[in-house]
């Protein structure tokens, strides 16, 4: 194993583009991992952006990895070459500061996320760090585990930690990568859910995922139509817009929250006077412990849509994400068979 190839982002702006790179060493406290498969992120977009602090170019995207332990360093416990491993979002932190002594390791200033600050697993080869790396039980599938590791994650962490209990109203904005994973957890947590989407095309799928009531925004005003299944208890924003997710707020009943978890970038503008009646709120949501997103997952079998695509075909599966026309997360596989001996 001298070189790996690898789908990377040349500079701000720049496509996708096939690569072949020397394959990397692990440091002391670090694992080499011969990645399995990369889940595509919405999130990923940010390499493309630019926009994160610590973003380098060239830089490999991808946080929804799944790998074999090749290597590791002799500063490493816990771990054993051959294992099956996965990493997320964050991609490692320092322990020390005092983000980290609170257990907010995704403030940790020495921190890495995976595939913005440090490369990561559109690629054969990727380094992961042993605090963000954690073990794939062997009822997963990789490619089934693989979106788990941040839109699951997220998805399960943001409604886990909400207030809606059995049988509550949840609805569900943009029905993608997070959105289908997030309406399979409502439905276990015993929710009584609502997809917010666009068009009829979805409905269907919706309904097959669990859902109980599917609201076309493109057809209904969605904030009067949960308004009037008697008001949501969470609103759950997955959807990259906005001025879309904005829409919903009327539909929040007596006591409800908006968990934010789309990173879009343009406002939200809601009349604060929608707030005020029964003590609404709204608030941000970023990652969820992966031990417990798996272990759930498992028990409650919720299991990932995904379509797969070659590690060359990248971009076209990125742009088919972002084009909302994937069901519902593409991950990428990685043939091995061009890495020199
Ligand atoms: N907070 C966190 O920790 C965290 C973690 C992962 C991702 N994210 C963010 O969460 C968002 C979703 O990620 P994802 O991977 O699920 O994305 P995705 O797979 O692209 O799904 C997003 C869905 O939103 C809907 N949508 C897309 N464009 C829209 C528009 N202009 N207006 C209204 N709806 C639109 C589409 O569903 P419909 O066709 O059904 O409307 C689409 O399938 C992204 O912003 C991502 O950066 C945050
Ligand atoms: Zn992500």
């Amino acid at each position: 194993m001298s070189t790996m190839r690898v789908m990377e982002i040349k500079e701000r702006g720049a496509p996708l583009a096939l690569s072949t790179r020397p394959a990397p060493q692990p440091g002391d406290r670090e694992l080499l991992l011969k990645v399995e498969c990369c889940g595509i992120c919405h999130g990923d977009a940010l390499v493309m952006e630019g926009h994160f602090p610590g973003l380098r170019y060239p830089r490999i995207p991808g946080h929804e990895v799944v790998g074999i332990i090749e290597r590791l360093g002799s500063g490493v416990h816990g771990f054993q070459v051959g294992q099956r491993v996965g990493v997320g979002w964050h991609g490692g932190h320092c322990g020390e500061c005092d983000a980290c002594r609170v257990g907010e390791f995704g403030s940790c200033e020495r921190g890495h996320t995976t595939g913005l600050t440090m490369d990561g697993g559109y690629a054969e080869y990727m380094i992961a760090r042993p605090e963000a790396t954690v073990h794939i039980p062997e009822e997963l599938s990789s490619v089934e585990a693989a979106p788990l590791l941040c839109a699951g994650r997220t998805t399960f962490g943001a409604l886990s930690s909400s207030k809606a209990r059995g049988g509550d109203l949840v609805a569900i904005h943009g029905l993608g990568g997070l959105g289908h994973l997030a309406v399979q957890y409502a439905v276990k947590l015993g929710l009584r859910v609502a997809v917010v989407s666009r068009g009829e095309a979805k409905r269907q799928q919706a309904m097959a995922l669990g859902a109980h009531h599917y609201i076309d925004a493109k057809a209904e005003d969605p904030g009067k139509a949960l308004h009037e299944l008697g008001g949501a208890r969470v609103i759950l924003g997955t959807a990259p817009s906005g001025k879309e997710l904005s829409r919903l707020v009327g539909g929040l009943g007596r006591g409800g929250e908006l968990i934010v978890v789309t990173g879009a970038g343009d406002p939200l503008v809601i009349p604060p006077f929608l707030l005020l009646g029964g003590g609404k709120s709204i608030r941000g949501w970023v990652g969820g412990t992966l031990k417990e997103t798996l272990d759930f997952s498992i028990h409650a079998k919720v299991v990932p849509m995904v379509e797969v695509f070659p590690l060359e075909r990248a971009a076209e599966a990125f742009e088919k994400m972002m084009s909302a026309a994937v069901r519902f997360r593409a991950v990428l596989t990685m043939n091995h068979k061009e890495v020199c001996p």
